[in-house]
């Protein structure tokens, strides 16, 4: 398993302080760690000495320090031995940058940009992170159908008890696929109606298109009064993704606000920008645990029985194997049936 040289989310910029963090990308064990300016690096996570996980170390004046025999990787690239001579070799190093509150990294040396997350109508009002235990497949199919947000979900989505009314349209091409919801959304008290920006009997439009490489989903968020209105643009919504293991899989979410909203009162911005991110966190927080309790995390999509919500189930093995993979994704052999009824801890780490 590796994987795109895109860009990735690693974590939370503000989750990286003074300690190095190990992660995993596509399989691989990497360490990030802040420079002496503060910058970010990422190293796999091995001494070049004697195979040291290196995230167990510290950062001494802009260096991560092994801790076994205290060489020291430097930003540079440059690793010191115990005696403060350079050594022979040096370790895989990749690109780093921190961006959005977030720090991102890529393995390749192609010069494709950082996302571009705002623009003239939107700015960023959150960011959060959630991982669960399933191979990267089943935790895009969540994120690829409206369906769930009927019942997973208490404030975003669509009225359970409406569901027949929910509209889906879905289109697919060799690199894409976009789906456009329209129904009615759920009920919500009024104060939360406001600050979201519903009224009353306004129909929610929910509609996105995914990317491959990077691994993405990008979801514009509508109201509108009546299907021959003209559609209002609450939120825009970036979800980028990373595999780490066979096994596990993690989104970070980007919630940005429409600029005729609400939220362009500087007085209420702190405030909208709070509510929000607690909203994504919870919601988030619901989608993982879902896919954290499934009996089988096998990505093998056939044995599943699909409904109408699910037509991009199929499309989306196709094109992450053949856009993300470069055609080459092995056939995760991570089945992983529970056989135990134990309930599965969430995993917000
Ligand atoms: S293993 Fe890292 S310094 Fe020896
Ligand atoms: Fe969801």
């Amino acid at each position: 398993m590796v994987g795109s040289t895109n860009w990735h989310p690693v974590c939370l910029a503000s989750d990286l302080l003074k300690l190095p963090r190990a992660f995993s990308l596509g399989g691989k064990q990497l360490v990030v760690f802040r420079g002496k300016s503060g910058q970010p690096v990422v190293l796999e996570d091995r001494c070049i000495h004697r195979n040291m996980r290196l995230s167990l170390g510290k950062v001494c004046a802009g260096a991560l320090k092994c801790p076994f025999h205290g060489w020291q990787y430097h930003a540079d690239g440059v690793v010191l031995d115990s005696d403060g001579k350079q050594a022979g070799s040096n370790t895989a190093r990749y690109q780093a940058a921190e961006y959005s509150g977030v720090i991102w990294t890529k393995s390749g040396m192609n010069e494709s940009a950082l996302p571009c997350l705002e623009s003239s109508d939107v700015q960023l009002v959150a960011v959060t992170r959630s991982s669960a235990s399933v191979p990267i497949e089943l935790m895009l199919d969540i994120f690829l159908e409206a369906e769930h947000t009927t019942t997973t979900h208490s404030i975003f989505g669509y009225d359970e008890r409406r569901v027949t009314e929910l509209k889906c349209d879905i289109e697919i091409d060799d690199a894409r696929i976009r789906v456009t919801n329209e129904g009615p959304p759920k009920r919500l008290l009024w104060p939360l109606s406001l600050l979201l920006g519903f009224k009353g009997k306004d129909l929610f439009v929910d509609e996105f298109e995914a990317e491959f490489d990077p691994l993405r989903i990008c979801y514009n968020h509508y109201t509108r009064r009546s299907k021959d209105d003209s559609l209002a643009l609450l939120t825009k919504m970036h979800m980028y993704f990373r595999p780490e293991t066979e096994s596990s899989s993690e989104v970070f979410a980007f919630l940005c606000m429409s600029k005729k909203h609400l939220y362009s009162s500087a007085l209420l911005r702190p405030i909208v920008s709070y509510i929000g991110k607690m909203i994504v966190d919870s919601e988030l927080q619901a989608d993982m645990d879902m896919l954290d309790h499934l009996m089988v995390k096998d990505i093998d999509a056939a044995p599943m029985v699909g409904g109408r919500f699910d037509h991009a189930m199929h499309a989306q093995r196709r094109l992450l194997k053949k856009h993300y993979y470069g055609g080459h994704r092995e056939r995760s052999q991570h089945t992983s049936t529970q056989s135990s009824t134990a309930p599965v801890k969430g995993s917000r780490r």
